[in-house]
């Protein structure tokens, strides 16, 4: 067991990791998004830093990169990284030689990794000498990292359901308008399609509402190419509604089978798929039970704030423990 002291300054370099993956949550697809934070042996936080974008480098060399550049790597004592270092040279070294060539002395880690062929960074490190702590504030990183260790174990992304409704229950807005939640729901709504990888929905939520399914309430990830998969077995979307859609940036698909689309997606390195759809494809997603995170967001009374109900999926892989799911941390921050 560790002492106190060393417990709870491995908590608060955890903390330093997961606060700088936060808003980077769903840029790096497919790979994870990892945080990792540099503190020096009397506690300082010395430098933090996400693995923002797949082929570009993880988090650990950022961070020992940005410690270089303030003249700071030889004061590096304690690193800290959500996920376990990996252990092999893909489009970027792997981080256990990296951490080995520095001058950390201490490391902790939230998860370990999952993927044969990155795996044994932990086991690496210790062999040269350093002291590793592995599943600290684990159930935090299995959290961010969700999607992530879903896809790596079923090949599937993670599947979040996004619901609008009324009082009654009724999900079609007013003649002329394309919503009727408050601009918190809004915004929550394009924080859910920021950390996806692809939309999916119903060719009667196009025909209806011809929606852009962009971010627009908070700055996008400039460097996400989304999927737009469109449910629609009788081929009633228009050609240029498609057109209009690549030319917003979508990666575009028709097709007439939910489970065929997310088995096509995850090929394609999709972690995370937001599904914005009426009541007839909802209804059919409900019926299969593939879905794993159902939030629901109910008009407020009288012009009184909207509800938001999450309900997790427990017939499938949780990679985390239900009581650890808060939707803010979820998401990436607005
Ligand atoms: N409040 C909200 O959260 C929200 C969100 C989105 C949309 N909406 C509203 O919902 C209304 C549209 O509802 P809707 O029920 O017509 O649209 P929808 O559910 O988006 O699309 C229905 C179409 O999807 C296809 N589909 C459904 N289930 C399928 C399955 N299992 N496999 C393959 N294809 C499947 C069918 O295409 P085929 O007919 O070709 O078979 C069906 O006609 C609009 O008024 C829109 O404003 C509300």
């Amino acid at each position: 067991m560790p002492n106190i002291s060393q417990h709870t300054l491995h908590i608060a370099a955890m903390t330093a990791a997961l606060k700088a993956a936060h808003p980077w949550l769903g840029a790096a697809m497919p790979n994870p998004t990892v945080g990792a934070a540099a503190f020096s042996a009397d506690g300082q936080l010395l430098a933090a830093a996400a693995h923002q974008r797949a082929g570009e480098p993880h988090a650990e060399a950022l961070v020992l990169a940005e410690c270089r550049r303030q003249g700071l790597l030889s004061q590096v004592d304690t690193l800290a990284i959500t996920l376990e270092p990996c252990n092999h040279q893909g489009r970027t070294p792997a981080c256990s030689a990296l951490i080995i060539d520095s001058a950390v002395r201490r490391v902790v880690y939230g998860v370990s990794d999952p993927n044969p062929q990155a795996a044994g960074g932990a086991a690496r490190l210790r062999a040269a000498g350093i002291a590793v702590t592995g599943e600290v504030a684990k159930q935090a990183c299995l959290l961010q990292l969700a999607p992530f260790l879903y896809h790596q174990q079923t090949g599937l992304p993670w599947i979040t359901v996004k619901v609008a409704q009324r009082q009654d229950g009724g999900m079609i807005p007013d003649p002329g308008a394309k919503t009727f939640t408050a601009p918190p729901s809004l915004l929550l709504a394009h924080r859910m399609r920021k950390k996806a990888g692809a939309i999916v929905t119903g060719s009667g939520t196009i025909l209806a509402d011809h929606p852009l399914f962009t971010v627009r309430r908070l700055p996008d990830f400039p460097q996400v190419r989304r999927h737009l998969a469109i449910l629609d077995r009788r081929g009633r979307v228009p050609a240029d509604y498609l057109a209009a859609a690549k030319n917003r940036g979508f990666a575009v698909a028709v097709a007439d089978d939910f489970g065929q689309v997310l088995s096509d997606l995850g090929r394609a390195g999709v972690l995370e798929v937001l599904v914005e759809a009426g009541s007839t494809l909802l209804a059919s997603i409900q019926a299969s039970g593939q879905w794993n995170l159902w939030v629901t967001i109910t008009q407020g009374l009288n012009g009184g704030e909207d509800r938001v109900d999450c309900q997790l999926n427990s017939s499938h892989y949780l990679p985390f423990q239900p009581s650890s799911f808060r939707l803010d941390d979820w998401l990436p921050q607005a």
